[in-house]
């Protein structure tokens, strides 16, 4: 435990190891870029009377990937559902703040949810493919959002998506049978595949590969390297490792609180607080 608390004026350098103490609950690192797609200022959510994230402020930069880790339970997928208002779904959720992704504030009254969350796509932890055919899987969001004037260019929407989520090769043959005959890491693929369809600008995952063996999980993590080409992601892992091969920046949560966000390796390297460094030396969660 930490002994008495130093002067408020230093009370971050006075520690011999110059890490910040448990109890402070005030986030340290670099939370704002210069080149931001979505901006999150004082985000508070609440379930009900339980404050689930608290008072959180940090950019995602363009072309990034941003991996979210921290103890189960900490507020991790509560903050990414705000990041598309995945959260509107729970009756009991209040979000309060700003979010934009550029200049659009997301939670503004005018914005429509449905083309929202195509812009910023959400892949979910277990696979969730629709009860119809690989093809439809991928057609069905293109077709909503009216992104084909024809079936020749709603093929090679298709093709294209499953090409740039690594599946087109596996599946060409037979696009007509269900998307849910496909083993997990495939079935995630083709998750993958059609939230890229419908054109999005970020993507956000939470722990996208956890119900994945190593091989699927390689061939999701190369995948997410060369999405980042086109794209601004978001990921929630538990895999530290993962965090560190995928991620340019990483945010670690604590209870609802934004402790630390920095360059990955330097997060992983020398982290500045107490409760990071707990976290990913294994001492806690
Ligand atoms: N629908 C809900 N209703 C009430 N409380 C909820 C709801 N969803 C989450 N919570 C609570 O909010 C807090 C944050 O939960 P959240 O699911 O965001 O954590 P997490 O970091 O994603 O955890 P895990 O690593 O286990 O997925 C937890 O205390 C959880 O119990
Ligand atoms: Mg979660």
């Amino acid at each position: 435990m930490v002994t008495m608390a130093a002067p408020a004026a230093t009370a971050r350098t006075a520690r011999t190891d110059n890490k910040v103490d448990r109890e402070d609950r005030s986030t340290v690192g670099h939370q704002f870029v210069d080149n931001a797609r979505m901006t999150c200022r004082d985000v508070n959510v609440y379930y009900g009377e339980k404050h689930a994230i608290k008072n959180v402020s940090i950019d995602v930069g363009r072309n990034e990937v941003l991996a979210m880790i921290g103890p189960s339970g900490c507020g991790k997928s509560t903050f990414l559902r705000c990041l598309n208002r995945m959260n509107d779904t729970v009756d009991t959720c209040r979000v309060y703040g700003e979010i934009r992704l550029d200049e659009l504030d997301i939670y503004d009254k005018s914005v429509d949810v449905v083309p929202l969350r195509a812009q910023v796509g959400m892949v979910f932890q277990k696979p969730n493919p629709f009860p119809k055919s690989i093809y439809e899987n991928v057609a069905y969001g293109p077709k909503i959002h009216g992104l084909s004037a024809n079936r020749t260019e709603l093929d090679h929407i298709v093709e294209s998506s499953l090409k740039k989520a690594g599946l087109w090769t596996e599946v060409n043959d037979r696009l007509d049978q269900p998307g849910t005959g496909l083993s997990g890491g495939q079935q995630q693929r083709l998750c993958i595949a059609r939230a890229i369809a419908v054109r999005p600008e970020v993507i956000l995952m939470d722990e996208p590969c956890s119900a994945l063996d190593p091989i699927a999980t390689a061939t999701v993590e190369d995948l997410i390297a060369e999405l980042q080409e086109q794209y601004t992601i978001v990921i929630v892992t538990h895999n530290m490792q993962q965090a560190a091969r995928v991620s340019q920046r990483t945010a670690y949560f604590h209870l609802g609180d934004l402790i630390e966000v920095g360059k990955t390796d330097r997060v992983f390297t020398n982290p500045r607080h107490k409760l990071t460094e707990d976290y990913i030396t294994g001492r806690f969660g």
